[in-house]
């Protein structure tokens, strides 16, 4: 890391297995996280603004990652930010905006404020949905912003349809060309994220139980074009079409009023069952988090079994407000990894029983420190 938030210059580097980052509160424990996350993925987890990231004073910010694999085969990665410009490079070569994902592995990665995408607005679940499925599929990426495309156009139109006071038939014609738009890639999307959903469901059930879950976890699409569109789609798929093409035409009157497009998979959202309960209003904390946990940990388990490709698991603050036996269950369940990152305020936080398997790191001040065992319970 260079001129990395709180770091001016830093170099770890972390061996295979559990790396446990510990330090007292903001001393650069989530940037090292951020950091190893932006290099792997060209993306911050944490924020949209990535100009944030330049040390204060700073014109530019580096983080830069070896990597070696299992294979023994190595790649550099790295991400220079400077005010308004990102570059990433990968083994020397600049990736091109828009160009498909850069994957010998996949990156699991958990940040607390993700609890959100649980408790949180139906964006939130929308986001991750739609950027999850995007990293699985392009064409999934190419439809979406086709489709919001589509969407906006179509507002832009209402609001002058609206302004003109056009009549139903006129409104019905001026605005056939982008419902048509609308239907060929919402359809599309919607059908990919029910198929995902069903498929990554699964995982999430195994995983979630693997990590001290209890009960039946469950993911339902949440459907602007009805309460049944899951069971519609998979007893007959062409309903659906059908059946949204009826809706936009149906709302058309109300969407004039409103300028704003009712319907489609931009209202969409999903929820998540623990034996048929919401937990997004019924859950605890604790049970939040560990749902969040499996639907990220779900994705490694995923990229293993369909697509042979390990992952790397960063988890940021996972373990507070965890109980002791889960979190004893979820460091069993990571340490099947070839190797995981994790941060916490005291190293208490991580069952005795793991801490001589582990690499033990202090975060404070900007600096990051190899430490053992025993300085680790000194330092506490
Ligand atoms: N652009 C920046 N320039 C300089 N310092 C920054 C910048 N962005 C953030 N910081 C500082 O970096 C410090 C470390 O932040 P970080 O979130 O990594 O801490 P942490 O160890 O994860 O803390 P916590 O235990 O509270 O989660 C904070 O004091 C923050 O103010
Ligand atoms: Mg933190």
């Amino acid at each position: 890391m260079r001129n990395f938030r709180i770091y001016a210059y830093s170099d770890i580097t972390l061996p295979p297995g559990i790396n446990v980052i510990y330090g007292d509160n903001a001393q650069g424990k989530t940037t090292v996280i951020e950091a190893i996350a932006l290099a792997l993925t060209g993306e911050s987890p944490r924020t949209s603004q990535e100009r944030e990231i330049l040390r204060i004073g700073e014109k530019f910010a580096v983080s830069r990652a070896f990597v070696k694999l299992e294979n023994s085969e190595e790649h550099q990665l790295e991400v220079i930010l400077t005010n308004g410009k990102k570059t990433w490079n990968i083994d020397g070569k600049t990736r091109k905006k828009g160009e498909e994902g850069w994957a010998p592995f996949h990156v699991v990665c958990f940040l607390p404020q993700e609890v959100q995408i649980v408790s949180g607005e139906p964006r939130n679940r929308r986001d991750l949905l739609d950027k999850v499925i995007s990293h699985w599929s392009y064409s999934y990426h190419f439809n979406l912003l086709n489709y919001r495309r589509a969407v906006s156009q179509r507002n832009a139109l209402l609001e002058l349809i609206n302004e003109q006071k056009l009549s139903e038939k006129d409104a019905k014609e001026r605005i056939s060309h982008w419902d048509a738009q609308i239907l060929k890639y919402g359809v599309k999307v919607i059908e990919a994220r029910l198929e995902f959903i069903m498929r990554w469901q699964t995982f999430v059930c195994d995983v979630f139980k693997e990590i001290g879950g209890e009960g039946e976890i469950k993911m339902r699409y949440v459907s602007s074009l009805g309460e049944d569109l899951e069971n519609l789609y998979f007893s007959e798929r062409e309903a659906l079409p059908k059946r949204y093409s009826q809706l936009l035409a149906k709302s058309l009157p109300y969407d004039i009023e409103n300028t704003a497009t009712s319907v489609g998979p931009h209202r969409d959202d999903f929820q998540v069952l623990v034996n048929g309960i919401d937990i997004r209003d019924y859950g605890s904390y604790g049970q939040q988090k560990l749902a969040v946990l499996a639907l990220k940990l779900s994705l490694g388990r995923m990229h293993q079994d369909e697509r042979k490709m390990s992952s790397i698991v960063l988890l940021d603050d996972a373990l507070s407000q965890l109980d002791i036996k889960r979190r004893h269950m979820l460091l069993e369940y990571v340490k099947k990894y070839e190797q995981c990152i994790i941060t916490t305020t005291t190293i208490y936080d991580v069952p005795k029983s793991f801490w001589n398997s582990c690499s033990f790191f202090m975060a404070r001040n900007g600096e990051v420190i190899k430490t053992n065992e025993r300085q680790a319970i000194a330092n506490q």
